[in-house]
């Protein structure tokens, strides 16, 4: 195949142009993710007062079992001002010696897999499930155990949960089976590990890397020279390769994805139980939305042709919206008088505390207050925003646990 003149000028300024960037660029981001590998990440510490509250009980009842000596075991710091500066860790530890019980799923109760998408690059998918997944994990006592897989190559989730391994395992990895087991090493042991452990206890996450872009071109090659039986195992990878064998060690998964209806995307449809599309109000993105859910009917199609079960619910959530918008406002409510109750009742506002946190890859829980680059109050604010929208989306979880089922009808 002969390449026309301007193509191969065209091919040789892109080559030209990613060694520039290379060169000029590699040193600096090089900097960044060892700062972000070495650099310490510590979750926030709680104040007496904000650990009884989070454990239900009183701060007087803290104290006298302290007194009693009954949380010697608990390696609990004080901090530079001499009170107690309890970890989240510590607080868990704490729940147990006072019989605060976990609230998980039971038995029967199906592990959640939340697949968040839509075609409309930063409409903030990734910001909205970080702060989802902290929310979940660290404002209640429940305990729940929170998996984040990050289908996103560009790895932005992942960055929120920087790993201490120089090169971890990613989620691309183990579609495109690279690995090689150790001795003695179950795939089940392989995959368990690769979800490496965060700074927040009850979180981990599964990264991805850059080489994950290759899981496109192979599933395209494979495709053109497999059966068709075959073609079909293509998009069942996520679900048995990777989820199946630690469903037991999760209660809830959100994953994130690349603005992208890709082999992965099909994948994440195949793994799903539920559904989050984020929907930025603007009007130009709305106008790409109409068009990304009809194209998502026609995928979801073939992944129901494949053996997908249903969703337990898909809901759409207002994104970064900026309150006193007029033209916001107006398209939100068309979005709320076309999808009902389909819409989350919250959106996620718009805020300065969510931007000036994200810059330094921190969600909003993640620091104390005094630590944040806004306002104490706007960080307040926007925590009391995420906690409204996670408040209807354990509902709607809980609402397909059959353990907790009756508890919410009464
Ligand atoms: N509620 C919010 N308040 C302030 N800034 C926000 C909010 N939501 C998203 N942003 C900002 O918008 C930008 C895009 O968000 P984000 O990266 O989450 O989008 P995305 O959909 O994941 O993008 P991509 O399609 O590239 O994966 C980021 O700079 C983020 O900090
Ligand atoms: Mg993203």
């Amino acid at each position: 195949m002969s390449i026309n003149n301007n193509a191969l000028s065209t091919y040789r300024l892109l080559k030209a142009t990613a060694e520039v960037a290379e060169q000029s660029l590699a040193g600096r981001i090089q900097h960044y993710r060892a700062h972000l590998k070495t650099e310490e990440k510590e979750l926030r510490t709680y104040t007496q007062k904000a650990a009884a509250d989070l454990l239900g009980v009183n701060n007087r009842t803290l104290k006298r079992r302290h007194d009693q000596g009954d949380f010697d075991n608990i390696n609990i710091k004080k901090g530079a001002n001499g009170h107690y500066a309890y970890t989240l860790s510590n607080i868990f530890a704490m729940a147990e010696v006072l019989g605060v019980s976990a609230d998980q799923r039971k038995e029967k109760d199906k592990l959640q897999v939340i697949v968040i998408n839509s075609l409309k690059g930063g409409c903030g998918k990734t910001t909205s499930l970080v702060n989802i997944a902290a929310a979940l994990a660290t404002t209640n006592i429940k305990r729940y155990r929170i998996g984040i897989i990050d289908l996103d190559p560009q790895g932005s989730s992942s960055s929120f949960f920087p790993s201490n391994d120089h090169e971890p395992i990613t989620v691309g990895d183990l579609m495109r089976d690279c690995i090689d087991l150790d001795e003695g090493e179950t795939w089940e042991d392989l995959v368990s590990s690769a979800f490496q452990t965060t700074h927040i206890p009850n979180i981990r996450v599964l990264p991805s890397g850059m080489d994950d872009f290759y899981f496109e071109h192979e599933t395209a090659t494979e495709l053109k020279e497999s059966s068709s039986y075959e073609s079909t195992r293509h998009y069942h990878k996520l679900k048995e390769k990777v989820i199946e064998p630690v469903q037991d060690e999760f209660d809830i998964i959100l994953v994130d994805t690349a603005p992208s209806l890709n082999f992965m995307f099909y994948n994440a449809l195949m793994a799903s139980t539920s559904m989050l599309i984020p929907v930025h109000p603007e009007a130009v993105d709305f106008d790409a939305n109409n068009k990304y859910l009809k194209r998502l009917g026609e995928i979801y199609h073939t992944v129901a042709a494949l053996g997908h079960e249903g969703w337990d619910f898909m809901q759409f959530l207002v994104t970064n919206y900026v309150k006193g918008n007029h033209s916001q406002r107006d398209i939100v409510k068309d979005v709320r008088s076309a999808f009902g109750r389909q819409v989350m009742s919250y959106p996620i506002n718009h805020s300065s505390a969510i931007t000036a946190s994200s810059s330094s890859f921190n969600t909003i829980f993640d620091q104390k207050t005094s630590d944040s680059l806004a306002s104490r109050e706007s960080l307040l604010k926007a925590q009391e925003n995420i906690k409204d929208v996670v408040d209807e989306l354990e509902m709607l979880i809980r609402s397909n646990w059959p353990s907790t089922q009756s508890s919410l009808a009464e």
